[in-house]
């Protein structure tokens, strides 16, 4: 910083290069982009994802001009504080309840913005999950003006064949065009929920014995195991949100806390991820409807879901 009236070397030429620069913005018409850039609403969607619906659905969301982040790569940079006009999260329900890494991530974030909203994307059943998503959000002063649902594919193996699933229509297109309608007005709306659908869940919670302030966090090592089909190709070593997988010279090992996101065992190309079976047949125990089906959602990639997820 100068000290005295006299200008120095170099902060003259600094501030020659400053008039340059505005000559030449103004001479090519960037000052007008610019205060037009300036005006258009700035929207981040924030994102968790294990098969792609919940990307597919945020990317349809966004737009051209908004921010899509993920929400484990957010974790992974210690990213919790976000600004702009418009702040959106979408993810998949697990038991009706938000994974447990968007649990913790809304735990910490602190979101600035004039209007917050949540899409949670379902398969089949989403009971109470918008109330779910509204206490937990609301508790840790987060609370979002727009809470909506959207039936996508299910993937959870359990119950469902992937190869049947794809069959459905489940009308996606025009329910993403109803909430994008929503979402252009600032609609301030919670969908929702029936007796019935708060009935449902708590006789989900009380046979599956989940805990109501975790949701699903299991342990991948007593989940999952990896048979002779696997050719290392390191998939799921990157579609991991947890980076449980590791490849080591005895073959792919995992171990960790999971979001059960089904990630690793719907994107490996072999499927030679399976269900370990439960000693004593616990929810989940492991059996499944078709071990020869998998799904990833049809506009979403495996560089996608690697580039989502990889913790490395
Ligand atoms: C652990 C787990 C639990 C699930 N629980 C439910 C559920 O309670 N109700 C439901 O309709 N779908 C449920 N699903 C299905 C997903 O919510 C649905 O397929 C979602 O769109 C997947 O999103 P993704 O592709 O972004 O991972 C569950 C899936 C998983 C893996
Ligand atoms: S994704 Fe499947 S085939 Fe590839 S390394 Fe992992 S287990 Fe093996
Ligand atoms: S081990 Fe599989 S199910 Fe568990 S967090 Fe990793 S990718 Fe998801």
């Amino acid at each position: 910083m100068d000290t005295n009236n006299k200008i120095t070397r170099r902060s003259a030429l600094k501030r020659m290069g400053a008039a340059v620069i505005s000559v030449a913005a103004a001479s090519s018409g960037l000052f007008s982009l610019t205060s037009c850039e300036a005006k258009r609403k700035k929207r981040i969607v924030l994102y968790f994802t294990g098969t792609g619906n919940s990307l597919y659905a945020a990317r349809q969301l966004a737009g051209k001009h908004a921010e899509v982040l993920s929400i484990p790569q957010m974790v992974k940079q210690g990213r919790y504080e976000f600004e702009a006009d418009e702040i959106g999260i979408v993810y998949p329900i697990y038991g009706h309840m938000p994974p447990y890494m968007v649990r913790q991530f809304i735990r910490r974030a602190k979101l600035k913005a004039e209007y917050k909203f949540a899409v949670l994307t379902y398969g089949a059943r989403k009971c109470d999950s918008v109330e779910i998503w509204n206490d937990i959000s609301r508790k840790v002063g987060n609370a979002f003006d727009y809470i909506g649902t959207i039936i996508m594919v299910d993937n959870w193996l359990p119950n469902f064949d992937m190869n049947e699933q794809i069959l459905i229509d489940k009308h996606i297109p025009e329910n993403l065009q109803k909430i994008a309608a929503d979402l252009a007005e600032h609609k301030r709306w919670h969908e929702p929920v029936t007796e019935d659908e708060r009935q449902m869940h708590r006789g989900f919670m009380q046979w599956t014995k989940l805990d109501p302030e975790v949701g699903f966090l299991m342990k991948s090592e007593k989940c999952f195991t990896v048979t002779d089909a696997c050719i290392g190709c390191g998939a799921c070593v990157s579609v991991c949100p947890r980076g449980n997988y590791e490849l080591t010279s005895a073959g792919v090992k995992m171990s960790g806390d999971c979001e059960y996101c089904f990630a690793c065992i719907q994107n490996c190309p072999q499927k030679a991820i399976r269900f370990l079976r439960s000693e004593d047949e616990s929810f989940p125990d492991g059996r499944e409807r078709n071990p020869d089906a998998r799904y990833r959602n049809e506009h979403i990639s495996l560089m996608d879901i690697k580039r989502a997820n990889n913790q490395f």
